[in-house]
């Protein structure tokens, strides 16, 4: 259990505040319950004034007052936003942009992950905080950095092209097998030595495939080398669980390695209150955090009490938009409820951001807001610790998802997207889902869904083939198993092994395209229909199949592989979807409900509310109806009414 759980409570910056409001802070976090703070993420000016001179003072003094009053510190590493003088005296802790930029200072995140420079004044900053408040009472857990990679997630420097060798060189030994890993032969790409090998920087056409795969994959793992130096020094002087707060679906960083890495997960994010795709958006990130942690409880580490600054235009959370949001995430999984931030800042770039202590003060909506969720959670203690079971389960994977954002590809496929639409039908049966990382056991799951797995390890191709083996229905789509981990084409042809578990064979892409350019066509891609048991709006993208041991479910109707398989159901131990294309709206309902029925996976309840979430946990039936109208909700024999914007949470057993 994640100690002084429930957390509640949020990023608290005193240092942007005169020590006269310190007190008001305090007196209104015990007007809200607040159980924990975070400290510390951006004060490493403050720390640190001049290299070598630090100053704990006002830390020492802020972390007494909490800890005086009973509320925990979650300290960050103050890593994140380097001081001006350290960049001054040492600019080749600056990072480079693909073209050749140099980003400067004056906002945050201003360091390269492989820079040698920042990397030993991170490490004497972090001693020196865990020197002083290694074993201090108050300290609930560590917090290195904050949001790796957010801003900075890649690096072209000199330097990082020295550590880009390095991270090649262990991987591949032999600039021999690098060239042939990278397919060099291809465009006179060969390489005589490791030296001569650059990050993908500006270039004139396609950059290599494989160099840029790599380098996605070092980029991703020179951070975490610099959070893996923190916790290093942390363990060296504190038993408090260390962790970092993730960015739910974030392309940059290889979460399942991240994973590995923290005592438990946390994770920031911000829903968009005028999207109302958002809250399934917020429970599929929910759902990836708990499965990142191998199902144990994770942490909320930032949410809105209402607007954020950083949108277009920042729509405030209505009460109960707040109130649903706040319960989904601990409904799935998280131990507490943080947010960004405490005290609304009334200078700098987040003024407009709102905090749990609004600018009009405690007599707000917003504070009330708060208010009411600190005491809520508060009685929501039971569930701390608890799991959250799933038999369903949606492969997902970086290696895929960097590799289909490539431009050379057969078309420009959003991978977020295209996981996202099968996360949301299920959503909208009230079944919840856990994410797998290609290879894992799968064992326990009835239902395996993989959408445009692209890559694929002879670890994927046998996981999924052992799920289906052992009786767990599993539904495979279009784009997956094409390319194996150097982004060669898999051996045997599209699918590889997925052939004989599926029982079809893949002969020829044929995305649908608009006249123009793809990328300057309308949003979205064209639809087509397609027909048969079956039938139903699709998009984008059509495939000549054969169904060698399948049976055909719908063919698609139109162009080259009009009359062709679109959707196919191989019935070995257990059944083997091929989904040819991308099912839009109530065809991928339909094709939910046929999934589900050949997994034997009952929704939680029944309703016609497509927007009543359900899930369960610590013996709890969270029921959160996220619909302007209201629904009724039969759970087993009982019917009950869950109005609208409203929630019910139930005891079962
Ligand atoms: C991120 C950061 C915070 C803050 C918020 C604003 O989550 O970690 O410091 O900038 O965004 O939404």
């Amino acid at each position: 259990m994640i100690p002084r759980a429930p957390w509640f409570g949020g990023d608290y910056n005193p240092e942007q505040w005169p020590r006269e409001v310190w007190d008001d802070d305090i007196r209104l976090m015990q007007k809200a319950g607040v159980t924990v703070a975070t400290v510390g993420v951006f004060s490493w000016a403050h720390l640190e004034t001049a290299d070598g001179e630090f100053d704990f003072e006002w830390l020492d003094a802020i972390i007494e007052k909490l800890h005086a009053v009973g509320i925990g510190v979650d300290l960050a590493t103050a890593t994140a936003s380097p001081p001006p003088w350290l960049a001054l005296a040492h600019p080749d802790i600056l990072p480079v942009t693909a073209d050749g930029v140099t980003l400067g200072v004056g906002s945050r995140q201003h360091y390269s992950p492989s820079s040698a420079t920042y990397r030993r004044y991170a490490k004497r900053l972090v001693e020196k905080l865990v020197a002083r408040y290694g074993h201090h009472p108050a300290v609930v857990a560590w917090h290195t950095n904050n949001e790796y990679g957010c801003h900075v997630s890649r690096c072209y420097s000199d330097e990082s092209a020295v550590a880009f060798r390095a991270w090649l060189q262990e991987k591949y030994g032999t600039i021999a097998a690098l060239n042939d890993a990278w397919g060099t032969a291809f465009w006179s790409q060969r390489y005589g030595s490791f030296d001569e090998v650059l990050p993908p920087r500006a270039m004139p056409s396609f950059p290599n495939p494989t160099q840029l795969l790599d380098f996605d994959r070092f980029s991703s793992d020179a951070l975490l080398d610099l959070h893996r130096m923190e916790v290093e020094v942390i363990r060296a002087g504190s038993n408090a669980p260390i962790t970092t707060n993730f960015m739910g679906l974030f392309e940059p960083l290889d979460y399942w390695k991240w994973a590995e890495q923290v005592d438990f997960v946390s994770d920031d994010f911000y829903p968009d209150p005028a999207d109302e795709s958002s809250v399934i958006v917020a429970a599929m990130h929910r759902d990836l955090m708990r499965s990142l942690g191998g199902g144990k409880p994770w942490m909320l580490m930032e949410q809105a009490t209402s607007a954020v600054n950083w949108r277009t235009r920042n729509a405030p959370k209505s009460d109960s938009q707040y109130r649903l949001v706040s319960l989904q995430s601990v409904a799935r999984g998280s131990d507490g409820l943080m947010h960004f931030q405490w005290r609304q800042s009334n200078r700098g770039a987040e003024k407009f951001h709102s905090g749990m202590v609004p600018h009009g003060g405690e007599n707000t909506r917003v504070f009330r807001r708060v208010e009411a969720m600190g005491a809520e959670l508060a009685g929501l203690a039971d569930v701390m610790g608890t799991e959250v079971e799933a038999k369903v389960a949606i492969v997902l994977d970086w290696d895929s998802w960097w590799a289909l954002r490539q431009a050379a590809n057969p078309a420009q496929l959003d991978y977020r997207r295209t996981v996202f639409a099968w996360y949301r039908a299920l959503w909208e049966k009230h079944v919840t889902v856990d994410f797998a990382r290609p290879g894992a056991d799968l064992s326990g799951y009835d239902l395996v869904v993989v959408p445009t797995l692209q890559v694929v390890t002879d670890a994927a191709l046998a996981a999924v083939a052992e799920a289906n083996a052992a009786g767990a229905t599993v539904a495979v789509t279009y784009q997956s198993a094409i390319l194996n981990d150097t982004l060669g084409v898999v051996d045997g042809g599209y699918l590889g092994s997925w052939q004989d578990l599926l029982g079809v064979r893949v002969e020829e892409f044929a995305p649908y395209a608009f006249p123009d350019q793809f990328e300057n066509a309308p949003a979205g891609a064209p639809t087509t229909t397609i027909a048969g048991e079956l039938s139903g709006t699709a998009s984008g993208w059509s495939e000549i199949v054969h169904a060698t041991d399948a049976e055909v479910k719908a063919t698609f109707t139109e162009g080259i592989a009009a009359g062709g398989p679109a959707i196919t159901r191989r019935s070995g131990e257990a059944p083997a979807w091929y989904i040819a294309t991308q099912p839009e709206g109530e065809l991928m309902g339909a094709i939910a409900d046929a999934l589900l029925a050949d997994a034997g996976v009952t929704p939680l309840v029944a309703t016609d509310e497509p927007r009543l979430e359900a899930v369960v946990r610590g013996g709890k039936l969270f029921l959160l109806n996220h619909s302007d109208e209201d629904a009724t909700v039969s759970v087993g024999s009982t019917e009950l009414q869950v109005a609208a914007g409203e929630a019910a949470i139930l005891s079962v057993d």
